[in-house]
């Protein structure tokens, strides 16, 4: 049953990519797909893939595939980076210290473990929902628009899978009552310059 709600993400993504359509569904919600600068095939192939992050502006998300899997780009405006503060109770890991899997090398510091991103205002992710699969969609405003909306009222931001109703923020934190078990996965990467990124690789290779 989970394998085949995996297989299921995984196909939509797949066929909206090899589609070209540019951008993702991200359940009802389009977002862009950024470029890869990797000049080689067999390199693009082995999931090592270079992005120019002037590409993605302030406040947006952009995808891209990797490895069967979607790494979401999100350039953090100072006012986001706020609302990823005070909610720490709410949180089932705020620190990312459950396993390996929400944590990378770089997070050293307090700070790293609850921004999770080398550069506050970079969080580069694994954006599948760690509960079934899905993709959740990104709901960057804070608050509930209207009784329609699928946020609870202190929503400070972040993304909502509506398969099963799991709950992240703005670092990719899993909300407690989410069926989804951990927070976001981290994807290996490195930056080679301050507008250039490596995914795929960290700086130890
Ligand atoms: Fe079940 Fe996201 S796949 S809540």
């Amino acid at each position: 049953m989970e394998e085949r709600a995996q297989d299921e993400a995984r196909r939509r993504f797949l066929w909206a990519a090899a589609s070209g359509l540019g951008a993702v569904g991200v359940c009802g919600m389009a977002v862009p797909f950024i470029k890869s600068m990797t000049p080689a095939a067999d390199t693009e192939a082995a999931g090592i893939i270079e992005v120019d992050l002037s590409e993605v502006p302030p406040g947006e998300l952009r995808v891209l595939p990797w490895r069967g899997r979607i790494v979401g780009i999100l350039h953090r405006t100072p006012e986001m980076l706020k609302q990823i503060e005070g909610h720490d109770d709410k949180l089932k890991d705020p620190e990312s210290r459950k396993n390996a899997r929400v944590q990378a090398p770089w997070m050293k510091t307090r700070e790293q473990r609850i921004y999770r991103s080398m550069r506050p205002e970079f969080f580069i992710a694994d954006i599948v929902c760690t509960h079934l699969g899905c993709i959740p969609v990104f709901k960057p405003t804070p608050g509930q628009k209207d009784w329609g909306d699928t946020v609870p009222k202190w929503w400070p931001g972040g993304w909502h899978c509506p398969c099963h109703g799991s709950y992240f923020d703005l670092a990719g934190r899993v909300f407690k009552g989410s069926p989804a078990p951990d927070n976001l996965y981290m994807v290996p990467h490195r930056y080679v310059s301050d507008t250039r990124v490596v995914i795929g690789e960290t700086e130890e290779g």
